[in-house]
Order: structure tokens, then sequence, then C-alpha cells
């Protein structure tokens, strides 16, 4: 039965289910049905969480930390997430100035909920991960999305940023290691960026380092703070375990910035969650405070399937591939594929054409450009093992010879 005329939110009329989800799921369900898929399209580490990170969690069942907590988290891990942020990023916050939600896309959530207005604008550099413009819509806000170049690395350029500001830019949201191309700043990259927002004194950062510890080759990542410290009343740090522990079923997601800005988001949390859950906080309080020694071999085991994966994507006819510094995403260019007929007799007009044939003749599942705000590209989540991969990867090679 259809639901009554007038009855759908306007707010959730104006955004899209997540795409990446609906690729998953799509890829899940073909498999479930026999088919012979690789789903590369989901976002998230194929190890598993550590096991003193689970014993922790199973210690506060048994030692009853079953109930509600305080909206903005338990006080251990406000304290274990101000320590990381001064042992990692060397940023001053005291606990009072940490928020910690249901994931990190929660915290995205209530900051912009806390702070929208309609017709407040919200850069967002494309290739963007999906949720910033659909949160910023769901808002009431209006994203301005700049789109960056295979060329530039996918990375956002001050020129593009200065022209980008008006007088009703309220936020900046920031990502790198970025989702979904990989690409990283320097810290002199970073330093032009920061230089920009200096002069505005009115736009706010929100600076998403999900992927911090997944950087490779010797890369050092830096975070805004760390070099522009003058834009600390004005930056919401925000990162989470879900990514660096994988710990994605958790939902654990922090952040640190003004104490003025995180009462607000807890008083959006305070009428929706009320708090993150009391177990995923104390196995939380472990992966921060515990050892961090896995962090380093899993970094380095995602490397080598990055290296894989690029190497044998720009052997194949049509498709071009930058080597990012990190996450666990490559970003390829399907545009010499554009105007060719696939081996269906389909002729490729546009990334979700490519992604769609590659699924239905191949069976490997990757996520359009589109989606991400800027094509003819996909995205390839590397997540999985290099036998996989290897597999994945002469199937795109073996569709892409085969389109005439
Ligand atoms: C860039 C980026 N930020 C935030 C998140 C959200 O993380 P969480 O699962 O903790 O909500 C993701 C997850 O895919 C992400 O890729």
């Amino acid at each position: 039965m259809p639901l009554p005329k007038g009855f759908l939110a306007e707010s959730l009329g104006r955004i899209q289910p997540s795409p990446t989800i609906a690729m998953t799921t799509k890829a899940r369900e073909l498999k479930a049905a026999g088919r012979d898929v690789i789903g590369l399209a989901a976002g998230e580490p194929d190890f598993d969480t550590p096991d003193n990170i689970k014993e922790a969690a199973i210690k506060a069942i048994h030692d009853g930390q079953t109930k509600y907590t305080a909206v903005e988290g338990i006080p251990e891990l406000r304290a274990a997430v101000a320590a990381k942020f001064k042992r990692e990023n060397n940023i001053d916050y005291k606990p009072s100035q940490t928020f910690v939600a249901p994931g990190g896309k929660t915290i995205i959530f209530n900051a912009l909920l806390a702070t929208l207005n309609p017709g407040d604008e919200v850069i967002v550099p494309a290739p963007y991960w999906v949720s910033y413009p659909d949160i910023a819509l769901l808002g009431g806000g209006k994203p301005v999305v700049i789109e960056t170049t295979l060329e530039s690395g996918f990375r956002l350029t001050p020129e593009a940023l200065d022209k980008a500001i008006t007088p009703k830019t309220k936020w900046l949201i920031f990502n790198q290691p970025s989702n979904p191309t990989g690409a990283c700043y320097t810290r002199e990259q970073l330093k032009a960026l920061t230089d920009v927002l200096m002069k505005h004194p009115h736009v706010w950062v929100l600076t998403d380092d999900m992927y911090e510890h997944l950087v490779y080759g010797g890369f050092q990542f830096t975070t805004v703070l760390e070099v522009e410290l003058g834009l600390y009343d004005r930056t919401l740090t925000m990162n989470g375990v879900s990514k660096a522990y994988a710990m994605t079923g958790w939902r654990i997601g922090y952040a640190g910035g003004p104490e003025a800005l995180i009462t607000l988001m807890r008083k959006v949390e305070s009428q929706s969650t009320s708090n993150p859950c009391s177990i995923a906080q104390a196995a939380a309080v472990e992966a921060l405070n515990g050892t961090q020694e896995f962090l380093a071999p899993r970094a380095e085991a995602f490397q080598k399937r990055r290296d894989l994966v690029v190497s044998m994507l720009n052997q194949a006819t049509g498709i071009t591939c930058a080597k990012p510094e990190g996450a666990f995403y490559v970003y390829p260019s399907c545009a010499g594929l554009m105007g060719k007929t696939a081996p269906s007799g389909k002729v490729l007009e546009t990334d979700v054409d490519f992604v769609t044939e590659l699924l239905e003749t191949e069976g490997v599942a990757v996520v359009q450009g589109s989606a991400f705000g800027l094509g003819p590209y996909f995205r390839i989540s590397y997540a999985t093992s290099e036998a996989v991969l290897e597999d994945a990867c002469s199937r795109i090679q073996r569709f892409c010879a085969n389109c005439k």
C-alpha cells in the first residue's frame, strides 16, 4: 500500500540510500543465490577484532557494564580518547572536549545536525565519502562539491578551496586518507589549505581522520591541528576504532573539539541513541589504551594488496589507476572504456554501466565513481586476501579486454 501523500519527510526526499551498502547487499544476494561473486564493495577490513579487545568486552559484560552510560561516553573512554590525541597527534584536548558516539558516522551526523541552518553551505571535496552530502542535506544544509582530478592525486587545491568559500560557508569536511581514493596530504599540502582557512574565520573544519593508521610506504599522516593550531577553536577532529582496529560492527566513533560544540552534539545524541553501547565502549578503551602491535603488520598486508591491485589494474585495457598513500581503496578511471561494447552487447556509457556489466559478466562487485561524486571511475576496496584480489583483477582484465 502506498504511503499517504505528504507522509514522507521532505528532508528524507532529498537523500539517497547509501550506494555502497546497496552494492554490498546486491553482491551478497547474488552469492546467496549461488553465483560466483567477488565482493569488493564493502568498506571494512577483512581482519578480525584483536582478542585483547574482545576480551575487554566480555569482561565488561561479566562486570555488569550493561546499563545506560553518560551520553558523551564513559569517563575512561573519554580519557583514553584525550590521551590518544595527545600521544598520536600532539593535540591537547581535555576529556571534557571529547565525545564518543555510535560510529564515526554519528559524530558527523550530530555535528552537522547541531549546527546547520537552511542555506548553510558545507564544502565537500569530490570524490567524497557518500554520507557527507546526504547528512548535510538531511540537516537542511547545502553541500558545495569541489571536484578534484586524477592528475592532482584527487587532492583539494588551495585555489579551489578559496574559490568555493562564501559568506554562507559553515563547514569544510576534510577527509584523509580518503574514502574513496586513498589520497593523503603531506604537511606542506595541508599547510597550504589551512592557510586559506585562516583567511576565513567563519569556516569550521570537520577533519575525518578515520583511516589515520592505514598509510603506506613510510607516509607520515598529519592532521589539521598539527599544522595549524590557529584553527583549534573551529575544528572538530573526528576519528574512530572502526577501521584501524577492525571494529566496524561495534559502532564506536569519537572526536575532540571546542566544548561548546561538544555540548550541542550531546544534545542531539541525548534525544536519539542516548549513548553508545556500554560494552563496545569498554572494548574501545582497550583498543586505544592496549597494545598497538598489530597495526603495523596489518598496514603492511594492506600495502602489499594495494601494490598488487594497482599493478594489475594498470595492465587492464582502458583502466588508469593512481597509487594512493592510504586507506584500503583505489579509485581507477574507466574513461578508456566509455563508448565500447560489453560482451553482453551493451554499450558502456557511464560508470554505472561499467560496474553493472562487470558484475553481470565476471561476478566482480565494485562501486561506481558517480556515487562518490566523480565519474567515470569506480572504487575497489582491497580489504581482502591477495588470492581473491588476484582473481578479481584477472576478471577485470578479461572483462576490459572483451569490451570492443
Ligand atoms: C571516511 C569515513 N568516515 C567515517 C566512516 C564511518 O565510520 P563508522 O563505521 O565508525 O561510522 C567511514 C566508514 O566507511 C568512512 O569511510
